[in-house]
């Protein structure tokens, strides 16, 4: 185990990347702090695995748009746990439509969960660790596509773009307090955020053959990639995007 006696904040941990990430640590020795937002019965479900592997957690339930929220939400922490020390910005959505299409309410939407909540739950940690004196590491569920176009998926990539240079932003501000910033960047994934695609044949096989290593990623090669990123070993890594995508981002071939 390479992190026992630590507290994690798992944004977005009822289902998906989230839910792995949480169980992942677990198996380290982290004890959980579970968050959702709709999915009650999969929060529950994280926490059976979170225990079943050893740890403990709490569930709580925020809206991620919201400061105040946020702010609960740690304070949540806190309380059952005494302390935070890694925080996964994991909770993440996409809405698919033309350009021309988007709606401000989906736009909000988007904006709110992956790039303005990120900032604020980072900034509610990073004052409980500036108060505590303590290091910590932060951790971004980005995207491939905060470099690569995802042609419509705007918003989306709008946020993505707006959490790597947040992560080069914040890792500079705040390695004076030996807080690092990190992002991970999955490829396609196995998860309900894809289930449209993945529930699709043709648009499948035109995916895998974008993916040099010809298979979907699995949420616990994500989680894998966490558990590096919050552990001793990462100390001297910070303001960096790890790529978790089979090739995906860099790939091009002429047929
Ligand atoms: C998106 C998925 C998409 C994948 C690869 C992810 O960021 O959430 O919907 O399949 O990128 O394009």
């Amino acid at each position: 185990m390479v992190l026992q006696e630590t507290v994690a904040i798992v944004t977005g941990s009822s289902e998906g990347i989230g839910q792995a990430i949480a169980e992942r640590l677990a198996k380290e020795g982290t004890r959980i702090v579970i968050d959702y937002h709709t999915h009650a019965d999969g929060a529950e479900k994280t926490q059976r695995l979170v225990e079943a592997a050893g740890s403990k957690a709490i569930v709580v339930k925020a809206d991620l748009g919201s400061v105040t929220a946020i702010q609960s939400l740690v304070a949540n922490g806190i309380k059952a746990f005494g302390k935070i020390d890694i925080l996964v910005n994991n909770a993440g959505i996409e809405k698919r439509a033309d350009c021309w299409d988007v709606t401000e309410q989906d736009y909000d939407a988007v904006l709110n969960v992956n790039l303005k909540g990120v900032f604020f739950a980072t900034q509610t940690v990073v004052r409980h660790l500036m108060q505590t004196k303590r290091p910590g590491k932060i951790i971004n569920i980005s995207s491939v596509h905060e470099e690569l176009p995802f042609p419509h998926f705007a918003p989306y990539c709008m946020s993505k773009g707006g959490v790597k240079m947040m992560t080069r932003d914040l890792a500079i501000e705040l390695a004076p307090f030996g807080i690092t910033v990190n992002s991970i960047a999955p490829g396609a994934i196995e998860t309900p955020i894809n289930r449209a695609l993945l529930n699709d044949p043709a648009k499948l096989r035109g995916l895998m053959g974008n993916i040099p290593l010809r298979r979907l990623g699995k949420p616990s090669d994500v989680a894998d990639a966490v558990v590096f990123l919050a552990s001793t070993g990462a100390d001297y890594i910070t303001g960096t995007t790890l790529f978790v995508d089979g090739g995906l981002l860099w790939n091009y071939h002429e047929q």
